[in-house]
């Protein structure tokens, strides 16, 4: 199922109803998955991405069959994301905030652990660009808000109107109730995060969304936060976040599985780890908000997991394009 059909039609209880006929364990599911055997030799280059996002994984393959460096194929991939206006939650098209104004988080990540991030960009599709420019023609690590856009506007960058008539519409049929309940609204998380190895061996993120969805103006989720929504370390591995943003900062998400895989967890037991540590915490009300994570390792092993069902990471390695449906957590609902 596609994720905007699912995440149109779900709700909790209809995700119980869907995985009742799924009750295997998560070891046993694992392999079955499409996760990486430990054991297996991985086949270099390859990219992973969050979600069904096969045209995103394409040009990132492109880049990197042709002998292209990760960090161009990371961001060009998440560039197709932003540019897709269908997409309601990355780049142009992006629902707006409760107020209206279609607002982006990126960063990105190389391999010699230089990064770039943007919060609170308005007008500007390519916010993995902008954060590409950050990392490499500023002394800073993040720009936000109006100063990110001046920044994009001198560096070339095309001033756009990124409401949509579509999101505009759904915005205006939000209004009419204004039910601000991110906590058990799942719908609207879809960040698209995409992790490369190239030929060479170097690995590479980015990690891009309008972010939740009738947000309160000014929010800032955990996408643009380096070791919360992404982190790359090339001699260990790659983890990137999607899902409730503030659940991810709260345990400093994709840094705490990339340290995981540095203790010797494969990225799948990683994932695991990071998303009980999530379900753990006192008082957690995971059963009504999502997260999920992909890992890479430095062998090009990969993972993914997730708190609730379908959740599914794209992979392009061997010339094969397949989007894989996640093992998750909650088996109960
Ligand atoms: N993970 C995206 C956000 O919460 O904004």
């Amino acid at each position: 199922m596609k994720r905007r059909k699912f995440l149109k039609n779900a709700s909790l209880s209809g995700i119980g109803l869907a995985i009742g006929n799924s009750l295997t364990n998560c070891a046993e599911t694992s392999a079955s998955k499409g996760v990486s055997d430990p054991l297996e030799e991985a086949s270099l280059p390859l990219v992973i991405a969050t979600w069904d996002v096969k045209n995103a994984t394409a040009k990132a393959w492109d880049i990197l069959q042709n002998g292209g460096t990760a960090l161009d194929a990371v961001e060009q991939g998440c560039r197709v994301e932003e540019a897709n206006e269908k997409g309601q939650s990355v780049g142009k098209g992006g629902l707006p905030d409760r107020d209206g104004n279609v607002t982006l988080d990126a960063c990105i990540m190389n391999q010699n652990g230089d990064c770039g991030s943007v919060v609170f960009l308005r007008n500007i599709t390519h916010a993995v660009s902008v954060a590409r420019k950050v990392m490499e023609d500023t002394p800073h690590v993040m720009l936000a808000g109006t100063g990110a856009e001046k920044f994009a506007i001198q560096k070339g960058f095309k001033k756009e109107n990124l409401l949509t008539e579509a999101s505009k519409k759904s915005w205006e049929t939000w209004k009419i109730k204004s039910e601000y309940s991110p906590i058990i609204n799942i719908e609207n998380h879809d960040t698209i995060g995409m992790l490369a190895i190239d030929k060479a061996g170097n690995l590479s993120g980015a990690c891009t969304t309008s972010g939740l969805a009738y947000k309160l103006n000014g929010r800032v989720g955990d996408s643009p936060i380096i070791g919360s929504g992404l982190f790359v370390d090339n001699e260990i591995g790659a983890a990137v976040a999607t899902g409730l943003g503030e659940e991810v900062v709260k345990t400093v998400g994709s840094f705490l599985v990339v340290e995981l895989m540095r203790q010797g967890k494969t990225p799948q037991e990683a994932c695991e780890i990071a998303i009980q540590r999530i379900v753990n915490k006192p008082n957690s009300n995971y059963k009504n908000f999502q997260v999920g994570y992909i890992a890479i390792n430095k062998k090009g092993l990969t993972g993914s997991f997730s708190i609730h069902q379908w959740f599914s990471m794209t992979k392009f390695q061997k010339g094969v394009n397949e989007t894989i449906q996640s093992n998750y957590f909650n088996k109960d609902a």
